[in-house]
């Protein structure tokens, strides 16, 4: 299975990856996940992308493109892999069409996660992420059992630094590069739309039927 997860910021991409990664056992390929690893280990690369994730900007296309192929050529994203935060603008999906055929390979589904942008602001500046597994909680509508603790491995929650009111804002601006993705899968007949407000769980279980039926 290769698939992407396409939507807003908070719309719910990296809650559901991580089921669906439970559940078929294909690896999770985020770039902001690649990219916030890379700040935190101080790699070159980190040095070269904090200041954008910071901001809540896009990183350069060429930049991000390049992680994202040596990601693919990775023996554990042969049989299969879910995409998540990338593509993120026009000339990143045709980048990634072009890598796809030169793999032999193509994208079976693109899940576009549909919510209306109002109430990402609450989603994002709610989050909190565990530092040690990387499960993600919110005060709210998905709080931890103990405050500040992961209900998983007991690890510290935190907050990521672009969740703050000026990087959400400007992380919600930038989506305008990425809307125009919905077009180009819908036109390509791969993409398959799901709305973002449903709980958790019974968004999981939509996108479970979509993807089942493709499988067989
Ligand atoms: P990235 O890490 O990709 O962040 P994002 O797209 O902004 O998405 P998020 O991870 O914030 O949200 P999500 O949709 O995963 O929501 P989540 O499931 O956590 O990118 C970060 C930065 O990296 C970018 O700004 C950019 O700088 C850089 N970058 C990355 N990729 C790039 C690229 N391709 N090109 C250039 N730059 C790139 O959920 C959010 C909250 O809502 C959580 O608290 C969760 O518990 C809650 N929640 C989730 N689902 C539900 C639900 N159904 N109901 C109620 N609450 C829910």
């Amino acid at each position: 299975m290769q698939i992407m997860l396409l939507g807003l910021p908070g719309a719910g991409k990296g809650t559901q990856a991580a089921k669906i990664q439970e559940r078929y056992g294909i690896p999770h390929i985020s770039t902001g996940d690649m990219f916030r690893a890379a700040i935190a280990a101080g790699t070159p690369l980190g040095l070269e992308v904090q200041d954008y994730l910071n901001s809540g900007k896009l990183v350069p296309d060429e930049l991000t493109i390049r992680v994202v192929r040596d990601r693919l050529e990775q023996p554990d994203a042969k049989d299969g892999f879910l995409l998540d935060g990338f593509p993120r603008t026009l000339q990143q999906a045709d980048a990634l069409q072009k890598l796809l055929s030169e793999l032999e390979r193509n994208l079976n589904a693109v899940l576009y996660l549909h919510v209306p942008q109002n109430i990402l602001m609450d989603r994002l500046t709610g989050r909190r992420i565990c530092r040690q597994c990387g499960a993600t909680y919110h005060l709210v509508m998905n709080p931890p059992k103990v405050e500040g603790t992961c209900d998983v491995c007991g690890g510290e929650l935190y907050q990521r630094a672009d969740d703050t009111p000026e990087a959400v804002k400007t992380r919600l601006e930038q989506y305008a590069q990425t809307a125009p993705l919905v077009d180009y899968y819908q036109s390509q007949g791969v993409l398959y739309t799901f709305d973002g407000l449903l709980t958790i769980d019974h968004l999981f279980e939509q996108i479970v039927n979509t993807l089942d039926k493709l499988r067989k």
